[in-house]
């Protein structure tokens, strides 16, 4: 690949919007991600507010970055609207990497099924919901990143 990968990491947390919490998952994610030579374009911390992330998402699409990662927000507290503002923004969905994340993270743990993150395109950027533990991060996140690149490849 000639141009370099671009990515951002969006972490929804309520603690660690209000500096309560370290947020560990997203180190994580940007560690992976820089170690594949992908670029950092933004790292943000929100809560966990569904208007909130929608419109990050669009504003994070436009700028044209490859790739938007978030952690957290995608379990069955009812403040965990990460899929639902997702939803909300992508043209085309893309079951299978959330389904293959879910089919490896059951290997490891039963808990894997309560996660109801998704995977979609807007534009040429592909936004991936991961869960919000660094273990789960970095499982799941090694598990896609491969195929991951070969679509942001076709996108680019
Ligand atoms: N996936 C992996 N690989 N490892 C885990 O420990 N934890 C699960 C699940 N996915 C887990 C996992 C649990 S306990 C929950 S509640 C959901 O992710 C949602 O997490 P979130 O609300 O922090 O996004």
């Amino acid at each position: 690949m000639d141009k370099k990968v671009t990515f951002a990491v969006v972490t929804l947390s309520d603690s660690g919007y209000k500096g309560e919490r370290e947020d560990l998952s997203g180190e994580k994610i940007i560690e992976i991600c820089k170690e594949r030579g992908f670029l950092l374009s933004c790292y943000e911390i929100l809560p966990d507010e569904k208007n909130l992330l929608i419109e990050k998402l669009i504003e994070l699409s436009n700028q044209k970055i490859n790739l938007i990662l978030t952690t957290g927000g995608t379990g069955f507290s009812e403040r965990d609207i990460t899929p639902e503002a997702t939803r909300e923004v992508i043209e085309k969905e893309i079951p299978g990497i959330p389904e293959a994340m879910r089919s490896l993270s059951l290997k490891k743990t039963n808990r894997a099924m309560l996660t109801r993150g998704i995977c979609g395109i807007r534009m040429k950027t592909i936004i991936l919901n991961l869960p919000g533990s660094v273990k789960a991060v970095e499982e799941c996140l090694n598990f896609v990143i491969d195929p991951l690149e070969h679509g942001i490849d076709i996108l680019m």
